[in-house]
């Protein structure tokens, strides 16, 4: 598949996403958002492809949504604009492939809303994050208001809406918006060896991991250990589950087959 706006390269069953407008600071116009969704449709279909590691090309990860695009939308196609946005980041975080954001610079309005959507965010020393939008005149559309406070709380992420204010990586990684932080030089290479680290392991059970997390955290107590032990059951099923317990007690690495 083919990218305007996007990098996608495989290799070692990682697919690399790379936000690819570097002279716009990688914002995300609608098709660069339409191109995002390609792109992970393109991940969770490809059998060479166990995990996702996204990024921006040169001193942003994405500086937000498109202002530009923005300034003459009427409230039908904010509305819309907003939704579709809100659609593609959730098929990032529904993914049942394991998503890595290398945060490499700014990762602001939509680009900390791309963030939050994948499930672990390693940031480079470099790095600023930040919900802008009211400076702007206008809110988070692409599940900052419901992403943040989820993440960091509702005090922490009220402060950051209400303020529009940027924070840094270290301010970022105090407040759980971000999981890592590490030198600018060693950004990927973390990202790529965390991926390669949860690609050990039987992608089915990573697969149920997020998805009883994601639903979990909707639901009550009750209802998401329920969700669990549907998902600790299932995998019962599975050969992987033959091979791993198996291999431990053989005292071998495994070999899982997705199965
Ligand atoms: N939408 C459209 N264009 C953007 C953009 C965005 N969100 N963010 C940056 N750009 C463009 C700038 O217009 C500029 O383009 P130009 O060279 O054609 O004029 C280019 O990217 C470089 O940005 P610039 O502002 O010159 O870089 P800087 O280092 O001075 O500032 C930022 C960097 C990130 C602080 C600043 O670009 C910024 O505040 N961006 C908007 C962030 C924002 O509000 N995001 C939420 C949008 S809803």
């Amino acid at each position: 598949m083919s990218y305007q706006n996007l990098l996608f390269d495989v290799a070692d069953r990682i697919a690399t996403i790379t936000v690819n407008r570097p002279d716009k600071l990688n914002a995300l116009n609608d098709a660069t958002i339409a191109e995002l969704g390609r792109a992970i449709d393109e991940a969770a279909a490809r059998d060479d492809v166990g995990g996702v590691l996204l990024t921006g090309a040169g001193r942003a990860f994405v500086a937000g949504a498109d202002i530009s695009e923005l300034q003459s939308q009427s409230p039908l196609e904010g509305r819309r604009r907003a939704r579709d946005g809100q659609a593609v980041f959730s098929r990032f975080e529904r993914s049942g492939k394991p998503v890595v954001a290398a945060i490499n610079g700014f990762a602001l309005g939509g680009g900390c809303e791309l963030a939050m959507a994948c499930h672990v965010r390693v940031a480079s020393e470099k790095a600023k994050l930040g919900q802008p939008e009211v400076k702007l005149g206008i809110v988070p559309g692409y599940g900052g208001t419901q992403r943040l406070p989820r993440l960091v709380g509702r005090g922490a992420a009220l402060r950051l809406l209400l303020t529009g204010e940027m924070i840094d990586a270290t301010e970022a990684h105090r407040l759980g918006l971000v999981d890592q932080v590490v030198a600018p030089d060693a950004l990927l290479d973390t990202a790529r060896a965390l991926l390669q680290a949860m690609l050990a392991n039987a992608p089915l059970a990573l697969a149920g991991c997020i998805e009883a997390v994601h639903r979990g955290l909707d639901a009550s107590l009750d209802e998401g250990c329920t969700i669990e032990s549907d998902a600790f059951g299932l995998l019962s099923a599975t050969a992987d589950m033959q091979e791993g317990m198996r291999a431990f007690l053989d005292k071998r690495a495994p070999t899982f087959h997705g199965r």
